[in-house]
């Protein structure tokens, strides 16, 4: 008996036999394409803060399942310049009867009272530093896609877990999948509540780890108390040649994107064997294909 998926908010609430339909699908999306929707249904793409990968990967993904998207990208040139509130628009799109509402937005939008009330199905593509549901399982599919079976495995994430919602589901996420997480960054960006081990030092964070994911230094969220500098950050917690000799040989180097080159990462670290970087956007669209489909009633 098949899942079907309702609103996709959080990871919480996905049990561990959908997680593993989800999975299965998208790897047999990436196969084999399957048979193409044709009844003129649309998707809307809601993005009301910037985006690249999670944008593109859901219209290929809706294009792939024969689902028009509708994209409403930014806010430029629409009624938001009027004064509309970002929840009236909403409204309004989803009584043009799209199958499903994809929506990317800050923590400001009420997104669980919203989807509660609208008659369409929500897809959560980055809701503010509360999660990405999407992200994290693309990660983990690209994972599995190595390692078969995640149960046990050692997850190590650097960087700014306490403003990152790529993070947030990550932590959903590992409850189901067995997942083991560490963290590994600034104190002042470390998850203090949270029962996700620490390391203080990357050294021995990279000797701990099978795989490795570096998050973006989020400018944007950080106020006046946080006191690391880019370059201090650079120094301890930055993925380069060098620091990366003390990750395993057959681990594996990830980053959600959009990267600071010189950063988080350098520049080479993408041409390093172990980089997975870019099969994570592939598997993006899969992962997000079969989301898309699951929502529809849709199975293997
Ligand atoms: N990983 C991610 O969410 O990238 P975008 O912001 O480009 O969608």
């Amino acid at each position: 008996m098949s899942s079907c998926l309702s609103s996709l908010l959080d990871l919480k609430t996905l049990s561990v036999k959908t997680i593993e339909e989800l999975f299965s699908f998208a790897q047999a999306l990436k196969e084999k394409p399957q048979s193409i929707r044709q009844n003129g249904e649309t998707v809307i793409l809601a993005f009301f803060e910037a985006s690249t990968r999670t944008r593109l990967s859901f219209e290929s993904a809706a294009i792939r399942a024969g689902l028009g998207p509708l994209i409403f990208d930014g806010g430029l040139k629409t009624s938001l310049e009027k004064g509309e509130s970002v929840e009236d628009s909403l409204c309004n799109m989803a009584a043009m009867d799209p199958k499903i509402l994809v929506v990317r937005c800050s923590n400001s939008v009420q997104l669980q009272d919203l989807a509660s009330k609208l008659k369409v199905p929500v897809v959560n593509a980055g809701w503010g530093t509360q999660g990405h549901p999407t992200q994290a399982l693309l990660d983990q599919l690209t994972l599995r896609s190595k390692w078969k079976n995640l149960e046990g495995r050692k997850l190590l994430i650097i960087g700014d877990l306490k403003h990152s919602r790529v993070a947030a589901s990550h932590l959903e996420l590992a409850e189901k999948t067995g997942l083991k997480l560490a963290q590994c960054g600034p104190q002042d960006f470390l998850l203090s509540d949270s029962k996700v081990p620490r390391f203080e030092d990357l050294t021995e964070g990279l000797k701990w780890a099978d795989a490795v994911m570096a998050l973006r230094f989020q400018f944007e969220r950080h106020d006046a108390s946080i006191s690391f500098s880019k370059d201090h950050y650079r120094e301890q917690f930055g993925l380069n040649r060098s620091s990366l000799q003390n990750l395993k040989s057959d681990a594996w180097i990830m980053h959600p994107g959009p990267i600071n080159h010189g950063i988080e990462m350098e520049t080479e670290v993408l041409s390093d064997p172990r980089s997975i970087v870019l099969e994570q956007v592939r598997h993006g669209v899969y992962l997000r294909e079969a989301v898309l489909r699951m929502t529809l009633g849709e199975s293997l």
